[in-house]
């Protein structure tokens, strides 16, 4: 797919804004003027809320009373239009029909986003890695969300029997059947994200190598409660036979200590954990092609390209690194955020624009 044009009203600190776009497009300015708003309002197009959380109150410009976003873009083989707008409440257009909510903008509009926030997918605990792979998941499989869900269901109704539980003995004959649930469902969460790591290997390979010049090796590794196979069924055995086995642990704990709701993925550069020992332009680059590999796997799902939105991606990259961003990312429109001027003197095909408190030109 393809953005075409955007047109912003009082968005943000964005006053008016009308612009035509090229496959790679580069926005630079100082701190505070503006850059990451219009990424967060291209954002909005993909059905999902404001990727700082915000609410669509606070998108309305101080003083304003409405805010109105239109985009112009190429999706399923047709130009379509679809239009945003704030007053008291939020109104949804596609193609001039009005839509009950942004989200049914999702199946036209896709994206991937790079925020510096996202560093945490390499700092912080498993709990972003999870969200990770599973908002990959929930964009491809449609049932993936339902799974989760159910699967939250379980844990949560496990959990209460624990929270109340003197002894296993007490319980057993209950924990049994949640342990069943628990397994049969965990198992399917599991042997999916398992699948979407092994699809997704190559693609984070071959983005890997271009971003590191050759030089460097990713890989990622799942670790769950044992060392699992391919095989739903073998998860599914395991997995109950962990749960179980820590029946008189969780009864201790007043919690459920195996599962994938506490599982990880390990992410190594050349062997090793870049948590522990990857250099910040490392880190930055391994989650960036983690996006960039999650943008390879939807297009080869979906056989539409998702649009690449990527704030403040170029600090702590080197210039080939940047460069390798810049000139060498195929088939995938771009958005990229950045500081400096150097930066965008280094593009050598698509546009570039200038944004000063909130007001944007070419050049
Ligand atoms: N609803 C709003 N109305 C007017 N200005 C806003 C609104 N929300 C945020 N801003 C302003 O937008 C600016 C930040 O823009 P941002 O796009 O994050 O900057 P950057 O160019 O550094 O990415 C801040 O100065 C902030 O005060
Ligand atoms: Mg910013």
């Amino acid at each position: 797919m393809k953005i075409n044009s955007i047109t912003l009203e009082n968005y943000r600190n964005i006053k008016e804004l009308s612009v035509d776009f090229d496959d790679v497009n580069i926005i630079w300015g100082e701190n505070a003027q503006g850059k990451t708003n219009l990424l967060e309002a291209i954002y909005l197009f993909s059905g999902a809320k404001s990727f700082r959380g915000a609410k669509d109150k606070e998108l309305v410009k101080f003083d304003c009373d409405y805010a109105k976003m239109k985009l112009d873009f190429f999706a399923n083989g047709r130009e379509q239009t679809a239009e945003i707008s704030i007053k008291d409440r939020k109104t949804v257009t596609l193609n001039g029909i009005k839509k009950r909510s942004s989200t049914e903008l999702g199946d036209e509009i896709k994206t991937i986003i790079f925020s510096p926030d996202h560093l945490n997918m390499i700092k912080e605990g498993p709990n972003e890695r999870r969200k990770f792979i599973d908002g990959a998941l929930c964009q491809i499989k449609s049932n993936y969300r339902t799974l989760l869900k159910n699967y939250s269901r379980t844990l949560v109704q496990r959990n209460s029997l624990l929270r109340n539980a003197e002894s296993v003995d007490e319980v057993a004959p209950m924990l049994e059947v949640w342990d069943v649930n628990l397994a049969n469902l965990g198992a399917k969460i599991i042997y999916q994200r398992i699948m979407y790591l092994k699809a997704i290997k190559p693609y984070l390979k071959s983005i890997f190598e271009g971003i590191s010049g050759g030089k460097e090796d990713i890989e990622l590794v799942y670790i769950g409660a044992d060392t699992y196979t391919d095989d739903v069924n073998d998860i599914e055995q395991r997995l109950y036979n962990k749960i179980k086995s820590h029946r008189k642990i969780d009864v201790l704990n007043h919690t459920t200590t195996k599962g994938p709701h506490r599982d990880d993925i390990e992410i190594m550069i050349n062997g090793r954990s870049v948590k522990s020992f990857g250099s910040q332009g490392q880190q930055r680059s391994s989650v960036l092609a983690l996006k960039l590999a999650e943008a390879s796997l939807l297009r080869e799902m979906t056989g539409e390209n998702p649009i690449a939105l990527l704030d403040d991606v170029m600090s702590e990259l080197d210039e080939k690194r940047q460069d390798y961003i810049l000139n060498h990312i195929k088939d995938l429109q771009i958005f990229i955020t950045c500081c400096d001027k150097e930066t965008v003197l280094r593009l050598k095909k698509g546009k570039t624009f200038h944004i000063a408190n909130g007001a944007l030109s070419e050049g």
